[in-house]
């Protein structure tokens, strides 16, 4: 994917609708999280994150997105599947499943991003140790989200928190700015070196996304030419947060 180069710097006037952009997208979230049970279909789960965005006039960036167009308002990845899962109405959620949402919503003009795992009934000691670290991941990487800091601190706070616990991250999909476009520069990989990279200006604004693979850090795309699964099928998790850099700590968008 190419995010192309220009890094958009906001106002506090565009913050504040990134904002509330974050929060629509919060909601959205949490609207989907009560649906996930077994039985629920990926497709029920979409119809009602777009009920949602319709309430507030909102739709999203996902839908039409690329080549060939992304077909649905969110991403579900159950399992083995990392990110970009299309919805369906084959896929029923079964106890013990753990399920990527990721969802975009476009509010005057800006876009929110972020994305939760969630577990469906009972869940393996192993998901849920999967969960937490790449929660605890993206908290560790918002913590470097900090004027003095570089994107190559970010980089290396994600790989350094998942390795470190002996889980994977990819090597093909990355964090990235978000804006006006879901895409916007710094492309900020989910593996580097500190000290590196771009240094961090109050106003940036980045989506942080560490993807997260039990037994490699490989991956496939499907037949569907959207779905990445892990390369051995072993479990994957997803958690991503778009987040602001300030003069002062990092600004959460998309929370409540
Ligand atoms: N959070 C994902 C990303 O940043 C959402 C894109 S899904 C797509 O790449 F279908 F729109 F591509
Ligand atoms: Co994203």
């Amino acid at each position: 994917m190419n995010f192309g180069r220009q890094i958009h710097i906001k106002s506090p006037e565009e913050l504040k609708i990134m904002r509330d952009a974050g929060r629509i997208n919060a909601e959205i979230l949490a609207t989907v999280k009560k649906l996930i049970q077994p039985g629920v279909s990926t497709a029920d789960l979409n119809a009602a994150a777009e009920e949602v965005l319709q309430k507030h006039g909102c739709y999203s960036p996902f839908k039409g997105y690329s080549q060939p167009p992304y077909p649905a308002s969110i991403c579900t990845s159950v399992n083995e599947e990392l990110v970009h899962g299309i919805p369906s109405k084959k896929r029923i959620l079964r106890e013990g499943d753990i399920i990527s949402v990721d969802c975009g919503t476009v509010f005057h003009g800006f876009v929110a991003d972020s994305a939760i795992t969630a577990g469906v009934g009972e869940i393996s000691e192993e998901a849920k140790r999967l969960m937490e670290v790449t929660q605890g991941a993206l908290q560790a990487a918002i913590e470097k989200m900090r004027v003095g800091n570089r994107t190559g601190d970010i980089s290396a706070a994600i790989q350094n928190y998942v390795e470190s616990r002996g889980l994977h991250v990819t090597r093909e999909y990355t964090s990235h700015g978000v804006g006006r476009q879901m895409h916007e520069g710094p492309m900020v990989p989910l593996f580097g070196t500190a000290g590196t990279g771009m240094p961090l200006r109050p106003g940036m604004t980045i989506a942080i996304e560490p993807m997260v693979l039990v037994g490699t850090h490989e991956t496939r795309v499907l037949r569907d030419q959207w779905t990445v699964i892990s390369a051995d099928k072993s479990l994957t998790a997803h958690f991503e947060h778009s987040v602001a850099v300030t003069e002062g700590d990092p600004l959460i968008l998309t929370v409540p």
